[in-house]
């Protein structure tokens, strides 16, 4: 068994650049098999959620290939429509491949994506929308059958902001003759960086960013390029560790705006943050401890964001005074709460309540991840802890970080994966 292995109490002291957003470049990657010829996109992360795409869209026809940190797709012939099992089972969010495929072939099949740590992932809008522009959908006991002779256009109504249900409609709305629009759509960059993707195959989307995206479809798409932002996430999670350890960083290759939410609570806490036009740099005194933030509540983008949650709980463990988060998108995303409870950390759940009672130090102890972003958060908790921790599931974390020990040894800390018998 792989275990990540942090020695704790030492400043940090480095820069890095920030790897390509996960959360952008698996829909972008679906986005792919909409055009009829090479797609590239450029600083791509060598994740296992994007090997688990590239070999969907291997098992579709599409060709695929790496050239540096560009990954490059061949969509120009499709052999299949149907995604088996395993390949579903893969990685949770592949469900987004439903609206493309839709769109390209007129029929797919699938099976559900299935729940994952972070509680049941619902796909009814993503479901809803399809229907909205034509597509017949049977639901069974093996999963999904859709097929749809011609996409038609129609006026989609998200009930809530769902990042995946709006990639998905616009995937499918792009091959759909007329204008197609999106209300109630969700507003994260990623939307935005799928947009301008889709532009550069040639189709015809407005309104990614704000609540209401419209599509002129019905053309024939192209390969397309593009270079994929900085991951805001991943991002956060470092400024985490810096606020838990102390130190001074500097992150590059990223949108600060994207993290806002992120850093003006971190200066709340009393971190000094600054902002570029190419990153951000952050310094938090050692000898001065943080200070609590009284209320951390997860919202749809431009809200605070329910993927930083676990990693800024993390780094308020040992902040003076007591931290409110409410957990308002997922429904059981405090697994990370029992092992930071094992590093000495005082934290009261309530339903979607979580209290943080801020303690002098964490200690170090062995600790397991048991989803992404929880598993992110129990290195940045080492980061400050007295002692060497241990973190094991990595495969967790392998799924959202490309070389998270690299990185943080880079920013000086003393990080290291190693082989336990
Ligand atoms: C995306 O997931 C991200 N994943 C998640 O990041 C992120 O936490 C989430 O958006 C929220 O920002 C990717 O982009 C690959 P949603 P997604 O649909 O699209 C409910 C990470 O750690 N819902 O916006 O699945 C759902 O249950 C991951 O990088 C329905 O009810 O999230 C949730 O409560 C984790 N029915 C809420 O909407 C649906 O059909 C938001 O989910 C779809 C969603």
């Amino acid at each position: 068994m792989e275990l990540l292995c942090i020695e704790g109490g030492r400043p940090l002291s480095g820069s890095v650049k920030i790897q390509g957003a996960k959360n952008s470049v698996l829909p972008l990657l679906a986005a792919t098999l909409l055009g009829r010829g090479v797609s590239v996109l450029k600083n791509c992360p060598r994740l296992t959620d994007v090997d688990a795409s590239l070999a969907i869209l291997e098992h579709l026809g599409c060709e695929t290939g790496w050239d540096g940190d560009a990954v490059w797709v061949d969509a120009t012939s499709l052999t299949a429509c149907a995604i088996p099992d395993a390949l579903m089972r893969a990685m949770r969010s592949s469900v987004i491949f439903l609206g493309p495929i839709l769109g390209r072939l007129g029929q797919a099949v699938m099976s559900y994506p299935g729940g994952c740590e972070l509680g049941p992932r619902p796909i009814d809008l993503h479901l809803d929308a399809l229907r909205t522009l034509g597509a017949d959908i049977q639901e069974g006991a093996e999963g999904l059958r859709c097929r749809a002779r011609t996409l038609r256009q129609g006026d989609i109504h998200l009930p809530l902001p769902s990042v995946g249900a709006t990639e998905n409609a616009m995937l499918a709305a792009v091959a759909a003759p007329g204008v197609t629009v999106i209300r109630g759509a969700a507003q994260e960059p990623e939307i935005v960086e799928l947009q301008t993707f889709l532009r550069s195959m040639g189709a015809q989307v407005r309104g990614a960013g704000t609540s209401t995206v419209v599509i002129q479809g019905g053309q024939a798409l192209h390969g397309g390029e593009i270079a994929v932002m900085g991951d805001r996430i991943v991002c956060a999670t470092y400024l985490c560790g810096c606020a838990a350890a102390g130190g001074e960083v500097e992150l590059t290759g990223v949108d600060p705006r994207h993290l806002s939410t992120v850093t003006a609570l971190l200066a709340q806490s009393g971190c000094d943050v600054r902002s570029g036009p190419d990153g951000v740099r952050m310094r938090r005194d050692p000898g001065r401890p943080l200070q609590a933030v009284a209320r951390v509540h997860t919202a749809p983008y431009p809200g605070f964001p329910t993927d930083a949650q676990a990693p800024l709980m993390a780094a308020l463990c040992t902040a003076q005074g007591t931290s409110v988060f409410v957990e308002n998108m997922f429904a059981s995303r405090y697994r990370h709460i029992d092992e930071l409870i094992r590093m000495g950390a005082h934290i009261r759940t309530e339903g979607r309540v979580a209290v943080v009672t801020g303690v002098e130090r964490l200690h170090a102890a062995q600790v397991e991840a048991h989803d992404l972003r929880g598993g992110a958060a129990l290195a940045v908790a080492a980061l400050g802890a007295e002692g060497e921790s241990a973190i094991a599931g990595l495969h967790h974390i392998r799924r959202g970080y490309a070389k998270l020990d690299e990185d943080l040894t880079a920013l000086g800390a003393r990080a290291n994966i190693l082989e336990k018998k």
